[in-house]
């Protein structure tokens, strides 16, 4: 007997394939009937006029740490997420050395363990609310093995070091490697190194997730150099996301989609993620040279987290300098160089609108937030809304794709590119993971001056077989138990 059936339910299955109405069953974690006769259940849920779809899949995220400093994980179910990608942009929770803070930031907490496996075991301890699929990411490593500041080539020890920790995390569950191309120490490496370390995740069936080397003036050789890394270790490419930064690259998105389609027409298996801000952000460290302060960037910048001045968290740095009467450039580098400078995190206006639109008209183009889960400043709108987004403002005010569309690259096209196994899809014995939905409501609500706010519209969500938001309410964080999993590539 089910566990808990949807009734009256419009089904929108993830294949991209048209709605339609039924009944859905549920029994322990697993999807057992999709229509016809489904019997009784314990629990019925009456869900007419209601979208019930798989639950969505952040593809790009940097919740390494989140899923243990915000198990409940809040600002990713109300959204409708049931899953992530952790270890993007070449940032990784794992591997590690116990007591020492991953260097970049974006991690946030302390490691007890060395290895995947071990980050596996203390997530799982934690019983987060969404299942998690890791990226091994280069930046981790590189630091790991030849600290953050060398800008040389690694020796063949350190090659070989590096290698080995891609290939632990593989065997350990990893979907693949990540790099970060514009991060320290990163930048510092050349094409040859990231192919070499791109091969282990290819002798595993993995893929190469990629934050590229330049994502403004020179984005096509970038892409060039993604797809070059891709045909020479033989795996498929995710460019994460994609976009064309700063105001004189504006419109070159199709330029780029075109090397894209180019490639895959050719043989290699490229697809891609995007987030639906114009908007970026990410450690300012990260982007100013100290000595050359970019003063176009500069007045773009909104201050995130900014440990060392809170009272600058949420305004935009032209406004502080205004205020100061000094140059805005003064205000980054006066930021930059005080006490705990390099973990300010800053939000940067550099994106086009139309490229936006561009990129989610792609048929390969998934949605990946790349929201930083700092709550304690002023987070990009990203971390709570980018979803709703989508199914909001893209697809019922623009109607720029359709609904069910939209869908498949929040799941079946994400998870049969990241790996996960029986997920994606509201199909016999899939994994129960499902958002239910008001399309005539579901809108993000959160702003770049109000960012911790949570979409509207998103009814219900199910984890691994378990209510884990239901009106409004988020059952780990009002006491219950977290069913989200750390799951491993292709295993279900
Ligand atoms: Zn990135
Ligand atoms: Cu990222």
């Amino acid at each position: 007997m089910a566990d808990v059936i949807f009734r009256n339910a419009v089904v929108i299955d993830g294949t991209g394939a048209d709605r339609f109405e039924a009944d859905v069953a549920i029994e322990g974690d697993r999807i057992v009937a999709v229509g016809g006769a489904v019997g009784s259940a314990p629990l019925e849920i009456d869900v007419a006029g209601q979208v019930l779809a798989p639950g969505f899949v952040d593809v790009h995220t940097h919740d390494d740490g989140a899923l243990l400093r915000y198990p409940g994980m809040e600002f990713k179910l109300a959204q409708g997420c049931t899953s992530l990608v952790i270890g993007n942009c070449g940032f990784s929770g794992s591997p590690a050395v116990p007591g020492r803070r991953e260097p970049s930031g974006l991690i946030g907490v302390d490691p007890t363990w060395d290895d995947l496996a071990g980050f596996r075991e203390t997530v799982e301890a934690v019983g987060p609310a969404v299942n998690a699929m890791a990226l091994v990411g280069h930046n981790t490593i590189r630091s790991l093995v030849m600290g953050e500041g060398e800008r040389r080539a690694p020796s063949d020890t350190e090659r070989a070091e590096m290698r080995s920790h891609v290939r632990r995390a593989m065997e350990q569950g990893a979907c693949g490697f990540s790099t970060g191309l514009i991060y320290r120490p990163g930048r510092w490496s050349e094409t040859d190194e990231i192919i070499e370390l791109a091969r282990e995740s290819a002798a595993a069936g993995g893929i190469y997730a990629t934050h590229m080397r330049n994502e403004g003036d020179r984005l096509l050789e970038a892409v060039d150099e993604a797809i070059h890394i891709g045909t020479s270790a033989g795996l498929p490419v995710q460019i994460s996301h994609h976009k064309s930064a700063g105001r004189r690259n504006w419109g070159r998105i199709g330029a780029s989609l075109a090397k894209v389609d180019a490639a895959n027409a050719s043989g290699a298996d490229i697809t891609l993620d995007v987030y639906p801000y114009t908007a970026g952000s990410g450690p300012m460290a990260h982007y100013f040279d100290l000595d050359a302060i970019d003063a176009e960037l500069a007045e773009n910048i909104r201050f995130a987290s900014c440990p060392a001045f809170r009272h600058y968290e949420g305004r935009m740095a032209v406004d502080v300098a205004a205020e100061r009467g000094v140059p805005v450039t003064q205000i980054i580098h006066e930021v930059l160089i005080a006490p705990q400078g390099d973990r300010t995190l800053c939000i940067q206006f550099i994106i086009d609108e139309a490229d936006i639109e561009e990129n989610l008209r792609h048929p390969q183009m998934m949605v990946g937030s790349d929201g930083i889960p700092d709550l304690k400043g002023q987070p990009h709108p990203r971390l709570f809304g980018t979803f709703p987004k989508v199914l909001g403002h893209y697809v019922r005010e623009r109607a720029l794709i359709t609904l069910e569309d939209a869908v498949r690259r929040m799941t079946s096209l994400s998870c049969d590119r990241f790996g996960f196994s029986h997920r994606g899809r509201v199909a016999l014995g899939q994994f129960a993971d499902l958002v239910v939905f008001d399309p005539d409501v579901v809108l993000d609500t959160a702003t770049y001056d109000e960012p911790k706010q949570e979409p509207v519209g998103i009814e219900l969500v199910m984890v691994n077989g378990q209510v884990a938001l239901r009106n409004g309410i988020h059952t780990r964080s009002a006491g219950g138990n977290g069913a989200g999993r750390m799951l491993s590539y292709r295993l279900p």
